[in-house]
């Protein structure tokens, strides 16, 4: 069967993000049949701006648009900022849910996960982002939920998630949007 290709999304510029090293873990711990590539440009996307979004847009989000197009389905990692959705991740998708009747994020699947180092690991931000893509029309996976609560302590000093626990839950997230792919 043909390679499932996931583009991962992180909504966490810093680089020493932990749901930055969540999509690494996913790259590294992939299941077969699934290749994950690491979006690096959300920091180039510049703020929704609606006389920018002409059928000539900024570069940044036309490379964006094209990126999720190309990919199977999406692997979302999400920090939690007061309660909901990171503005960097926000306004990424903001750009690429347009235009609304065909955009690239229409029936995409997506599977989404988050690390935060408190106890709600990402809860509150996991909901609300599942509530953009009702509108979009995306097939957003339900099952498993990956929630890295206490994520400092799952990480090694070079942020390599070292929880096996951790390790099998995103294996089990990216094997369900393999499936979701295949159809
Ligand atoms: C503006 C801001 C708001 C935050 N709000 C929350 C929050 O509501 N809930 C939470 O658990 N952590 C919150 N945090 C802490 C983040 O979970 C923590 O910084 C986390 O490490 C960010 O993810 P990253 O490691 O991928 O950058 C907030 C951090 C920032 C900078």
């Amino acid at each position: 069967m043909t390679e499932v290709d996931i583009l991962g999304l992180s909504g966490s510029l810093r680089a020493g993000s932990m749901n930055t090293a969540l999509l690494r873990a996913a790259q590294k711990h992939s299941p077969a049949g699934v290749s994950v590539t690491i979006n690096e440009n959300l920091g180039d996307v510049p703020l929704y701006n609606g006389d920018l979004d002409t059928e000539n847009p900024p570069a940044a989000v036309r490379e964006l648009r094209e990126a999720i197009t190309r990919a199977d389905g999406l692997l979302i990692a999400t920090p939690e900022y007061n309660y909901s959705v990171p503005g960097v991740l926000k306004n990424a998708l903001d750009w690429a849910s347009r235009p609304a009747a065909s955009s690239s994020l229409t029936h995409k699947p997506i599977a989404i996960m988050g690390a935060a180092p408190g106890n709600f690991g990402t809860v509150r931000a996991q909901l609300a982002l599942r509530q953009s893509f009702v509108w979009t029309r995306s097939r957003v996976l339900t099952r498993p939920e990956v929630m890295v609560f206490n994520c400092a302590e799952r990480f090694d000093q070079a942020g390599n998630l070292t929880d096996e626990k951790t390790i099998e839950l995103i294996r089990e997230l990216l094997t369900a949007l393999r499936e979701q792919v295949r159809g």
